[in-house]
């Protein structure tokens, strides 16, 4: 199997590197850009100007499903290798899909400068794992993402010990720890930090228990070297051992994980238009990269074609704005690809994204019309606007919309982290479809939005085209009202959180738990 970036360079070979327009500071890899469109082009400036409803005509439901098809077809060349059709990071389904994603902007080079970035993506896979606690297997106990393996990747033995606090501090663990397993509250901060203080203190294995009743599906995130094999545990299986423990009881315990983590070379794929102001950039993006237990045609497939639909049909129109289309890589891996680019991005360039939007899953079968809660009193100042924007739109065309956490499960994380105003839409993930919502939107009420969410069934099945073609004209008319004008619309600070009160500033950073699907706090 060749290496991702060959084949993501078998697409532009043969490609003249002269260049006719003015280089932007290469803030991308130089290897994969393409500068220079072949002439004769179309005059771009010749163009009409782009006109929501125009834009919105080009979309159809047909179109999409075409490309559907197509990609689950290049999720199946992952079979030799994974036994199923995946484009998790790191596949041949997924460097396909890069492959994919330039092929369809090749004619249009004219138009776009597409360029890649290149990143080292930590990616863990856990084999088996198992945690038995006083002779009974804790039921609940999953292990965290990226959690190296326990010693040897053989089982490992030790009394549960107690951690003070939530585990936050080197003091919250006693000297007993050494040797054994560390038991911690969830809380306060990262999983991460728990897993390396009780490496830190010596334990062979790290088990954090929720203060919620549930069960805790965590990641430790980008591994350091005092991480231990960690896992989580529901708060209702802790309570008794929380009990025994105060009682001064011992509670024999058995930890085992076969895991390993390991790094992958993969890239995000960006096309900004060569037309509009340069320093003012409407920006949006979806993940190229599925989990590897199924083919993604709703997770992230939908955004991915969405983008290039509306990608391809703006090529038709002149903008006055620039608009930048990202693809990003690693977002099943924790939202690698996103934060890459985000810490990545100088000063200068950050404040040239007036604001991000976020298309993940588009097309769930037992969809909801979902608005992330974006609010200015705790996100970039121009989240709410955008957030308007998509509720005003579904108003306009008679349908009913919820507004659901903007918490940090998708891409648009690290923009809210960095300053940047953001904001997306949605059809909702494992969430069950409430009775009003089944009134709202049709579809099945009790069963989830998507079935088949992170699982092998995401194929051209598990896609309601009618949500869809409904979610891209909503993207073709994000694109086409920024590329217009940002009138009225907050101009960028280098952190547009600087305008919140004190207390605010930071609270999305205080109450946002998830980076991507899974906890890290
Ligand atoms: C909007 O929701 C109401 C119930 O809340 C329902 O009666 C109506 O039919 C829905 N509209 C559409 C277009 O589905
Ligand atoms: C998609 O959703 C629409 C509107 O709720 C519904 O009429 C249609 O049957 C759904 N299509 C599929 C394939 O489930
Ligand atoms: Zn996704």
């Amino acid at each position: 199997m060749p290496g991702l970036k060959s084949i993501a360079l078998n697409g532009l070979v043969g490609m003249s590197v002269v260049s006719a327009i003015a280089v932007q500071k290469p803030i991308y890899h130089p290897d994969l850009d393409v500068d220079v469109p072949y002439p004769p082009y179309p005059d771009v400036n010749l163009l009409p100007l782009v006109e929501t409803e125009a834009l919105q005509d080009k979309i159809t439901g047909n179109k999409l499903l075409r490309r559907a098809k197509h990609l689950f077809n290049i999720a199946k060349r992952s079979e030799a290798e994974y036994g199923r059709p995946t484009r998790v990071i790191g596949s041949v389904g997924h460097a396909s899909t890069i492959a994919y994603i330039y092929a369809s902007l090749q004619s249009f080079k004219h138009y776009y400068k597409i360029s890649s970035q290149p990143f080292n993506a930590v990616n863990g896979k856990v084999y088996e794992s198992r945690l038995v606690l006083d002779n009974d297997v804790a039921e609940s106990a999953s292990p965290m993402g990226l959690t190296p393996p326990t010693k040897d990747k053989q089982p490992v033995y030790g009394n549960l010990i107690a951690v003070a606090n939530n585990g936050c501090d080197a003091e919250d663990y006693p000297k007993e720890v050494s040797g054994n397993i560390a038991f911690i509250k969830r809380g306060d901060c990262a999983f991460s930090t728990k897993s390396e203080l009780a490496g830190k203190a010596g334990a062979v294995a790290a088990v954090v228990y929720n203060y919620e009743s549930g069960p805790v599906a965590g990641t430790l995130g980008t591994p350091v070297p005092n991480h231990i094999a960690t896992f989580g545990l529901s708060g209702s299986d802790a309570q008794k051992y929380l009990e025994q423990l105060a009682d001064g009881e011992t509670i024999p315990a058995t930890a085992y994980i076969d895991s390993v983590v390991d790094i992958v070379e993969t890239l995000n794929v960006i096309a900004q238009t060569r037309g509009g102001d340069q320093d003012n950039c409407v920006m949006l993006g979806g993940h190229s990269d599925s989990v590897e237990a199924g083919p993604g045609i709703n997770d992230d497939g939908s955004g991915t074609l969405s983008l290039i639909e509306v990608a391809v049909a703006l090529t038709n129109f002149k903008v006055n704005n620039c608009v930048r289309f990202a693809w990003w890589s690693a977002e099943e891996e924790g939202l690698l690809g996103s934060d890459h680019y985000i810490d990545t991005l100088s000063a200068e360039e950050n404040k040239k994204i007036r604001l991000f939007m976020d298309y993940d899953m588009l097309a769930s079968p037992n969809f909801a019309y979902q608005v992330y809660d974006a609010r200015d009193n705790v996100n970039p100042v121009g989240s709410q606007a955008l957030r308007d924007l998509y509720v005003d739109w579904y108003t306009e065309h008679g349908l009913n919309y919820t507004f659901i956490p903007f918490d940090g499960r998708s891409d648009y994380d690290g923009f809210i982290r960095h300053g940047i105003p953001a904001g997306g839409i949605a059809t909702g993930a494992e969430g069950i479809k409430t009775a009003s919502e089944a009134d709202a939107f049709g579809g099945e009420a009790g069963v989830p939005y998507d079935v088949c969410y992170h699982s092998l069934c995401d194929n051209i099945q598990n896609v309601n085209v009618t949500a869809w073609e409904i979610n891209t004209k909503l993207v073709a008319h994000s694109v086409a009202k920024y590329a217009v004008s940002f009138e009225g619309f907050p101009e960028r600070t280098l952190n547009n959180n600087i305008n919140l009160a004190v207390d605010n500033k930071n609270s999305y950073e205080k109450t946002t738990k998830h980076h991507g699907s899974k906890l890290f706090i």
